[in-house]
């Protein structure tokens, strides 16, 4: 593998360590606020992530590079509220997105189609993660300051996850 498409593969391993450190901060946030269904989900994200960079460690080292574990940043801590969350949630996916893109595009100037292959499963997942993002931002800004609509959101998600989770 060449050199530009391993740094580029060992900043993406970067950028989905802090996504899971980011989403677990978001689930814990929600945790302690009693939101159990958004804490749930921000959980499950906060796996994902890891299972995401877990997945370009492997891939990495497969092709003869080596993968670079980085360290730890502290994420940001407190929110103030749950459209500031799920707006953090969807800019952060919107800059992975990005960066998977110059992936890819590294990837057929450097013809690697090899890595341009692996990186397609990533495309997919930005697309449903980026969808799910929006939607979930959507239906917060029609409920607006209402507690009562928090409290529904909150249960939907709830329903939400636990279907997700036995879909797996
Ligand atoms: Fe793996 Fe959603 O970024």
């Amino acid at each position: 593998m060449k050199k530009e498409i391993e740094n580029l593969l060992n900043d993406q391993v970067r950028y989905e360590a802090n996504a899971s450190m980011h989403y677990l901060a978001m689930a814990s946030w929600a945790d302690v606020k009693g939101y159990n269904g958004v804490s749930e989900f921000f959980y499950a994200n906060s796996e994902e992530e890891r299972v995401h960079m877990i997945k370009l460690v492997k891939f990495i080292n497969e092709r003869g590079g080596n993968a670079l574990i980085p360290a730890l940043t502290a994420p940001k801590k407190d929110f103030h509220s749950l459209n500031e969350l799920f707006e953090e949630f969807l800019s952060s996916e919107i800059f992975v997105t990005q960066k998977i893109n110059e992936i890819i595009f590294e990837c057929l100037s450097h013809k690697d189609y090899n890595t341009h292959n692996f990186m397609q499963w990533y495309v997919s997942e930005q697309l449903e993660e980026e969808a799910q993002a929006r939607t979930m931002l959507d239906k917060l800004n029609i409920i607006g300051n209402d507690k009562t609509g928090h409290y529904m959101f909150d249960r939907d998600i709830m329903t939400f996850v636990k279907a997700a989770e036995q879909d797996v």
